[in-house]
C-alpha cells in the first residue's frame, strides 16, 4: 500500500514513522503547504516522496489511503475530497470541527465502501486496553463515575480551544470504557489569552442512570496531570499516564450498604482491601493503531475507532461549546 500523509508539523512525524515501520506499507509521501517541514521529513526520513500539492497527491491512482494531520478546522474538507477520490481515510482526532461534517464523511465513506480511522491514540494504549478488560470481565462491578483530569502549561493551539484540543483524549477512552452514550453535557470554561479560545475548562457528562462523567481540561497548570478515577460497586480504578510503570492500579475499595429494618437512615460501611497494579502491553499506542486499521484494510473489518466513534466525540464537543455560550446550561446529545 502506500500511503500519503498530509501535515508534517508536530504529530505527521510520528504518523509517518509508524506507518513506515508497517510492512505491508511500501511507501509514504509527506505532504505540507509549509516548505520548511518538508525539508525536515526528508533529512529524518532518508528518500522520502514529499509534496506541497494535496490536491495532486489525492487524485494519484497509486496511493491507497489518506493520513490527515493537519488543524481541526481543515480536516473536512481534506477528508471529503480524498474520500471522493476513493481513498481510505486516517484521520487525527477529533475528526472534524462539527457534528454535519463528520456525518456527511460517514456517509460518503459508506457510499463509496471506504473506511475511516479516527486516530483516538489512547484507545490503543496498553492501559486503556487493560482497563476495558477489567471492565468487560466484571472486576469493577457496575461503574458509578469517571473521572478525568488532563492539565499542563500549554501547548495553547490557534484554532480551537482547550475541550477541542485536549478532551477528544478523555472523551474517546471514556466512550470506548463505558460503551454507553451520554445524554447530556453541561460546561463552563474561561478565556485569558484574549483570543476567545477557552484555555480552562469543566466538563459534565450525564447518563441514563446515574453513571457520572467529569472531565477537567487546562492549558494554564504549572504541572502536567493525567488521571483519571473510574468508581465502581466492586473496584476503583487509578490511571495515571504521567507515571513511567504502574499507571493503572485497581483498589479493592468501596462501600457497602445496609438499610436497617424499620429505621429509616441506612449504614454505609467502608472496604478496604489489596491494591493491584497490572502489567501492561508497552507497545507504542500509534503502532497498536496504525497496523490495527492496516489489519482492517486488508480484512475488510471495522476499525475500533471508526467514523462512528469520531462523531460520537465530536458531537460532545459541540454540544460543550453551546454549553460554554450558555454559561454551563445542560444541553442534551
Ligand atoms: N493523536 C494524538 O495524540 C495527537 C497529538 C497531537 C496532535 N494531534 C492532532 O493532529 C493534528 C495536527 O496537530 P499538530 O499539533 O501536528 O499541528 P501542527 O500545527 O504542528 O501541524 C499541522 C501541519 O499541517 C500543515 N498544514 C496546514 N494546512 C494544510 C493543508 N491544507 N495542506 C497540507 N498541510 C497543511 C501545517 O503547515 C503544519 O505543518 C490535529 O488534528 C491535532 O489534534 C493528535
Amino acid at each position: 500500500m502506500k500511503v500519503a500523509v498530509i501535515g508534517t508539523g508536530y504529530w505527521g512525524p510520528n504518523l509517518i514513522r509508524n506507518f513506515l515501520a508497517l510492512d505491508e506499507v511500501e511507501s509514504v509521501i509527506a505532504c505540507d503547504v509549509d516548505a520548511s517541514r518538508l525539508a525536515r521529513m526528508r533529512k529524518l526520513f532518508y528518500g522520502i516522496e514529499t509534496s506541497h500539492l494535496y490536491n495532486d497527491i489525492i487524485d494519484r491512482p497509486d496511493i491507497d489511503v489518506v493520513v490527515i494531520a493537519t488543524p481541526v478546522s481543515t480536516h473536512h474538507e481534506i477528508a471529503k475530497r480524498a474520500l471522493l477520490a476513493g481513498k481510505h481515510c486516517f484521520i487525527e482526532k477529533p475528526m472534524t470541527a462539527s457534528v454535519t461534517e463528520a456525518e456527511e464523511l460517514i456517509a460518503i465513506a459508506e457510499q463509496k465502501g471506504l473506511k475511516i480511522f479516527v486516530d483516538h491514540t489512547f484507545v490503543y494504549t496498553g492501559a486503556v486496553r487493560k482497563m476495558k478488560e477489567l471492565i468487560t470481565s466484571g472486576r469493577l462491578g457496575d461503574i458509578y463515575y469517571f473521572d478525568s483530569v488532563r492539565v499542563n502549561l500549554g501547548l495553547f493551539q490557534h484554532d480551537v480551544n482547550v475541550i477541542w484540543d485536549l478532551a477528544p483524549h478523555d472523551l474517546s477512552i471514556m466512550n470506548y470504557l463505558l460503551g454507553q452514550k451520554a445524554v447530556a453535557v453541561s460546561a463552563i470554561g474561561s478565556c485569558h489569552v484574549g483570543n476567545g479560545l477557552e484555555d480552562i475548562a469543566y466538563l459534565t457528562l450525564e447518563f441514563e442512570g446515574n453513571l457520572i462523567a467529569s472531565f477537567h481540561v487546562n492549558w494554564l497548570a504549572p504541572v502536567k496531570i493525567r488521571r483519571t478515577l473510574i468508581g465502581g460497586t466492586r473496584s476503583m480504578i487509578v490511571y495515571d499516564d504521567t507515571e513511567t510503570s504502574e499507571k493503572v492500579k485497581v483498589y479493592d475499595k468501596g462501600i457497602d450498604i445496609t438499610t436497617r429494618e424499620g429505621v429509616y437512615d441506612t449504614l454505609v460501611q467502608y472496604r478496604t482491601g489489596d491494591m493491584l497494579s497490572p502489567k501492561l502491553d508497552q507497545e507504542e499506542a500509534l503502532a497498536v493503531g496504525t497496523r490495527h486499521f492496516i489489519d482492517c484494510l486488508l480484512n475488510e473489518e471495522t476499525p475500533m475507532t471508526d467514523g462512528q466513534a469520531g462523531l460520537n466525540v465530536v458531537r460532545i464537543l459541540e454540544a460543550s461549546a453551546i454549553s460554554i455560550k450558555d454559561r454551563g446550561k445542560l444541553v442534551e446529545l
